[in-house]
Order: C-alpha cells, then sequence, then structure tokens
C-alpha cells in the first residue's frame, strides 16, 4: 500500500502542474459517460496510468476516462478505480477540483475496498488518504506533510444538494427544504471532492445527489466517485446510503453503474432513511 500511496502523491504533484499549465479545451472524444473530455482529463488520466504501471502492486486499473479496465501486473493484488479530475469543467472558472481513489484487492466490489484517497486541487493542494483512519495530508514545498485526522461531527451545519431541483421527488425536495428550515446552510460548488471535503473538515452536514426525473440511477458513478466517499465518510464516523441501503453493500455491474447518493453525519443520514423509508 506504500507503492500506491507515494504513486499517487507523484501523480498529485504532476497532476497540479499540468492544471496550472496545460491547455483546458475540449478534445474530440467523449467519455463512458457520455462527457466530452477535456485535454486535461486525458492528460489526467495518462499520468495516473503512467504512474500506477510502475507499481507492482497494482493488478488492473480502472478510469472514469477510459471504456474498459486494464490489467497492469498478473501478480498485483490490487485493483484500482479512479477519477483522474473529477469536476474538470470547474478548472475554466478557477474552482476547486479533485483525484478520487478507490482501492481494492482481488476485484472491483465494495465489500473488497481496503483503502480509499482523494486530492483536492484549491487554493492549496491537500491529499486524503483512508485506511483505518481518516488522515489529511497537505502539499507544502513540494511534499505531502500529514496534517491531522478527521472525524465526522454527529450533526453538521452544512448542506450540499446536488441534481436539478426541477427534477427532484417531491419528498426529497421537502427534506432538503427541512433542512434549510432548521438553519443548515447551502455549501454546493458542482465539484463532488471540495463540496465533500468541505463537509468533512467543517464537522458535518449533508452532501446529496438523489434520483431524479431524468437520471433514476443517480449522476455520480459507483466505482469512481460514490464508493471511495462511503468508505471516507464511514471511516469518518459519519454514513453513506442510496436512499435504501448503505452504498458499500450495493455491487457494481458494470464498471460505469451510477446511484444516487447521501453522504453525511449520522444526523443528517438517519432522516433521509426515514424520509426515503416511508416513501419507499
Ligand atoms: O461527476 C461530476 C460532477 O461534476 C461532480 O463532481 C459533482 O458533484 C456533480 O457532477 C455536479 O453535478 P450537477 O452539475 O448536476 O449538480
Amino acid at each position: 500500500m506504500r507503492d500506491i500511496f507515494d504513486a499517487i502523491q507523484k501523480s498529485a504533484k504532476r497532476i497540479k502542474v499540468a492544471i496550472d499549465t496545460k491547455d483546458i479545451g475540449y478534445s474530440q472524444q467523449e467519455n463512458s459517460s457520455g462527457e466530452t473530455q477535456l485535454e486535461l482529463d486525458i492528460q489526467c488520466d495518462m499520468i495516473i496510468e503512467e504512474e500506477f504501471s510502475r507499481v507492482a502492486s497494482i493488478h488492473t486499473i480502472a478510469s472514469e476516462e477510459k471504456e474498459h479496465e486494464e490489467l497492469l501486473h498478473e501478480n498485483g493484488k490490487y485493483f484500482i478505480a479512479y477519477d483522474p479530475l473529477d469536476g474538470s469543467s470547474l478548472v475554466d472558472v478557477n474552482l476547486s477540483v479533485g483525484s478520487i481513489f478507490g482501492i481494492y484487492e482481488g476485484a472491483f466490489s465494495s465489500d473488497k475496498m481496503v483503502a480509499a484517497c482523494y486530492v483536492v486541487y484549491g487554493p492549496r493542494v491537500e491529499m486524503v488518504f483512508v485506511e483505518n483512519k481518516v488522515k489529511l495530508y497537505l502539499l507544502q514545498a513540494g511534499d505531502f506533510e500529514f496534517v491531522k485526522e478527521i472525524r465526522l461531527n454527529e450533526k453538521g451545519k452544512l448542506m450540499a444538494p446536488g441534481g436539478t431541483q426541477q427534477n427532484w421527488p417531491t419528498y426529497h425536495k421537502a427534506m432538503i427544504d427541512g433542512f434549510f428550515a432548521e438553519g443548515y446552510r447551502l455549501r454546493y460548488s458542482g465539484g463532488m471532492v471540495p463540496d465533500l471535503h468541505q463537509i468533512l473538515l467543517k464537522g458535518g452536514g449533508l452532501f446529496s445527489y438523489p434520483a431524479t426525473s431524468d437520471k433514476p440511477e443517480g449522476k455520480l458513478r459507483r466505482l469512481f466517485e460514490v464508493f471511495p466517499f462511503a468508505f471516507v465518510y464511514e471511516k469518518a464516523g459519519g454514513e453513506a446510503v442510496d436512499g435504501k441501503e448503505r452504498i458499500l453493500d450495493l455491487c457494481c455491474a458494470h464498471i460505469h453503474d451510477t446511484s444516487p447518493c447521501f453522504f453525511g453525519s449520522k444526523s443528517e443520514v438517519a432522516k433521509v432513511k426515514e424520509v426515503y423509508a416511508a416513501n419507499a
């Protein structure tokens, strides 16, 4: 795992340079989710693949930017699914973006997840690496330095409600309105990594991306976005559900499958479970 941790750090430093210096125009290609790829998405994907191909313990990789998984080392034991640059369309307006990694042993299956990691490229570059504990690192003078462990409070104050409101189920809208009526504050940038990072570091709240009338299976990708953050939130003392089930009990038939998702501190997720059970 140390080799993987090092490879992610190397990738993150190179991606930071790419964000600062590379062309952010659109390429001629679409990814598997039908989004037009930026040149930068492709660059970041290549950087991570290059760094991971040097790590013998990595068996297979799957990237949000690639149609199929790729075998790297026959004798490796880790399977890594990653989103090289989540929220990349926010680079041109200079908002924070991130890389997300889910690390599995033996197969891409939520019950085989052994670690998760994400990197936030904002005014500063931070990395959160999670095995048993949720550890925050800051890039300073060329190196990632350990800052602290992160724990969520039982109840928070922030609300990040994703998805187009006119397409939300009415009970979901009523639930979110109820949180705001209780005093929760809106924090939604459109970048999953900085939005979830903010909730984690500021003590708690709820990030939601529900099933909507136009996206009944949600928007966010299980392997590349949803499972890794479910792992992070659970290890930080919070919870992650799809409305009905615990996210890490869900399977993934295809690497690009999506899911509705709710990540938060225990109190807010309890409310989600109550509302969704009453409307099942
Ligand atoms: O998956 C891409 C992503 O940009 C996430 O980072 C973000 O949370 C979500 O999409 C935003 O979606 P929307 O624009 O529908 O709120």
